[in-house]
């Protein structure tokens, strides 16, 4: 195997349909694919986990899996959390540092952070991410980066990333008990932008929107940093329950018409197109029109980005997407999704992939993986940090410059 243990790093990105565990190397900052492993979900429900035992059997199948393609043991991991117990809020903090100007150190800012984090939180709430916007030094705002420079006052805006106790709690005891170790957790919203949003999305403005089964996350990014992040409580099985019903069939024959035949605008659709439905029970499948399939997809598609809008909106952000959205997720693949969102957002969408990682096998660069890839870049991206450049040579610090975009 050859790898030290601590070269490895893992993320479990347990999704409402598919948990899915990928392994990577860092080596000097740099980050190699090792293996990965995919099982189906069973035991969550909506986003969250409502059997423990299915949920952590699960888990284990996967990181199995992954195992035997990483050649190494995985013992400790880091877990992803979504759904709709994410809530995002924006906070600041400041400090004073003296009547005559002086230089800020690490400290200062330390502490003006501190400040911008006490805010009081509801019982069944906990902090995952606090994510810095902008450093204001005496009245001059907008500054990234406040090390070294001088003056009398730090405050510093931050983006605040919280989730439900029970959520986080439900998944961390889970991969416990598939014998992982949980390290941290991370903001699916939050993994899914790192490895598919582009610096200059962020800085003009952009929402990412992944689009699951159970729910579609979502984060805007605006001047380079986190403006707003939410949770919307529709996604990509809610599609497959609509045509269920509608056409009467079973879920899992709704589920695959919709990615055969699902078509999210009507008119794209020819008239005449007929598709063939199994029925329910023993009864003989029948013809229908295949815009009758689109008559369903698209008003619950309208209702998604319906929902996101008014999302925004609440976030005054609506008008901050210079640059569009983009949709990830497995439920981003139906078609004429984009052309949805775009009549109800009136900005241009995109979909998102995730960038390679080194050796990483193309099934993973689809919308469906981009939380898991994305974890991982930011679990490499913050170790690297941590390290800090200063212990890094000047090879690592150039790999780990090529990591960060
Ligand atoms: N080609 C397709 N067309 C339409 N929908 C699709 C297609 N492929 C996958 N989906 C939908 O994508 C959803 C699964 O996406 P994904 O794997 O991102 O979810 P997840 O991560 O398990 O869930 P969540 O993030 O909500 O917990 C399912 O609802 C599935 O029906
Ligand atoms: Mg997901």
């Amino acid at each position: 195997m050859g790898t030290s243990p601590e070269n490895l790093l893992t993320v479990i990105d347990v999704g409402s349909s598919k948990t899915c565990v990928l392994v990577g190397e860092s080596v000097d900052g740099a980050l190699r694919y090792r293996g990965h492993g995919i099982a189906d979900s069973r035991g969550t429900r909506k986003g969250a986990i409502v059997d423990l035992e299915k949920a952590t059997a699960s888990i284990h199948r996967a990181v199995e899996e992954a195992e035997k393609v990483a050649g190494a043991t995985v013992d400790h991991a880091v877990v992803t959390v979504g759904g709709p117990l994410i809530r995002g809020l924006n906070s600041r903090g400041g400090l004073n540092l003296g009547s005559r100007p002086r230089e800020i150190t690490r400290e200062d800012v330390r502490q003006a952070s501190e400040r911008a984090r006490s805010v009081v939180l509801p019982v069944d709430r906990e902090m995952m991410h606090l994510l810095p916007q902008e450093y204001i030094v005496d009245q001059q705002s907008s500054i990234r980066d406040p090390l070294g420079m001088v003056g009398t006052k730090l405050e510093v805006s931050v983006h605040i990333v919280t989730a439900g106790k029970s959520s986080t709690q439900n998944v961390v005891t889970a991969a416990n008990r598939a014998g992982i170790q949980v390290d941290d957790t991370i903001f699916e919203g939050l993994a899914s932008a790192e490895c598919t949003l582009k610096p200059d999305e962020r800085e003009l403005g952009v929402c990412l929107l992944d689009i699951g089964a159970g729910s579609t996350d979502l984060i805007v990014y605006f001047e380079g940093a986190v403006a707003h992040t939410g949770v919307v409580p529709i996604g990509g099985d809610h599609f497959t329950n609509d045509v269920a019903v509608g056409l009467r069939t079973p879920l899992i024959e709704a589920e695959k018409i919709k990615r055969l035949f699902g078509n999210a605008v009507v008119t794209n659709v020819p008239e005449g197109n007929e598709i063939e439905v199994p029925a329910v029970g023993e009864r003989p499948s029948r013809l229908m029109p295949q815009r009758l399939l689109s008559e369903i997809l698209e008003p619950r598609a309208r209702e998604l980005f319906e929902y996101v809008r008014d999302n925004l909106r609440q976030g005054g952000v609506l008008e901050a997407l210079g640059a569009g959205t983009v949709l990830t997720g497995g439920a981003a693949r139906l078609a004429g999704l984009g052309a949805i969102a775009e009549s109800v957002l009136r900005c241009p969408p995109r979909i998102g992939r995730p960038v390679a990682i080194a050796k990483m096998p193309a099934a993973l660069a689809e919308p469906e993986f981009a939380t898991a890839v994305g974890s991982l870049m930011y679990l490499n991206r913050s170790r690297v940090a941590r390290t800090g450049p200063g212990q890094m040579g000047l090879k690592e610090k150039i790999k780990s410059l090529f990591q960060s975009a």
